[in-house]
């Protein structure tokens, strides 16, 4: 059976590339709910709704685990999810935890970077309230980072633009870690990069996520030996058309020049 990535749209491709990396002989479902992105700008109870629908649809084509490779939608239903389904469910949540050990003893802040909806939810305000002793973590929504991604749009040239105004009422010198808070925000490290002081850390969960899938499936004896094939899906449909396929395998290759984000929760 195959392991099933879920997201919005191509966000969740950034933990997919992570997983590839660990277990490369598996087969794999990447789901994205293009219809329906951005999740972040919409109502809790619309998402719930595409989330449980793609993942009744990724349920119904055999799946042996499922990576809610999107921090909304982790944030949102992956509780229900798991009450639902027998497989085993993994979510992908901000690294904060991390981000507040790397900046212990350093007099610094952490910058949590998601969207309105996650940043919005009890689980990350519950996250903040039990790690966040000392008053040291913000956050910011960069809701058009998910459109820029859409669009395929990863030029410096429009995206630092875009986090130079965002990011003007900030003094960048406070931060010893930021975290990228939403799959698609990975796609953007070098923008981010320019930005920020060279010497802040720039994390996020995918490798964590990664690397939990990697176990549960050995403790489950559940590692394939087969060909690393990845099916895609949007919203339902199976993707046949060889452009977007060749897009796909593009960005895949294109997340190989991100290499130095620092391993998440
Ligand atoms: C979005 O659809 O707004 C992005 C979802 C996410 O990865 O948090």
């Amino acid at each position: 059976m195959r392991i099933g990535f879920f997201d919005s749209g191509i966000g969740g491709m950034t933990v997919l590339h992570q997983a590839l990396k660990y277990l490369p002989n598996d087969d794999y479902i990447y789901y994205a709910d293009t219809l329906h992105v951005p999740y972040g700008e919409k109502t809790k109870k619309e998402v719930r709704e595409y989330i449980f629908n793609a993942v009744d649809f990724m349920a119904e084509q055999g799946i042996k685990a499922l990576v809610i490779a999107c921090n909304t939608a982790t944030s949102i239903a992956v509780d229900d999810l798991r009450k639902k389904y027998n497989f085993p469910i993994l979510g992908i949540e901000p690294a904060v935890k991390p981000a507040v050990q790397l900046c212990e003893g350093k007099r610094k802040k952490v910058l949590v970077l998601a969207t309105n909806l996650t940043l919005r939810e009890e689980k990350f305000q519950n996250l903040v309230k039990s790690i966040d002793h000392h008053d040291i973590v913000e956050s910011l929504p960069l809701p058009g980072l998910v459109q820029f991604a859409e669009d395929f749009e990863f030029r410096d040239e429009k995206v630092v633009p875009y986090l130079k105004e965002k990011l003007s009422s900030f003094d960048l010198k406070q931060y010893g870690t930021i975290v990228l808070g939403c799959t698609h925000f990975p796609y953007f490290e070098n923008s981010f990069k320019r930005i920020f002081p060279e010497e802040v850390d720039i994390i996020s969960g995918g490798i964590g996520t990664a690397k939990n899938l990697k176990r549960i499936l050995e403790a489950r004896n559940q590692i394939n030996d087969g060909a690393g094939d990845i099916l895609f899906f949007k919203s339902g449909y199976k993707v046949k058309d060889k452009e977007t396929l060749s897009i796909y395998k593009k960005l895949l290759v294109m997340l190989d020049g991100i290499s130095s984000l620092t391993v998440g929760s």
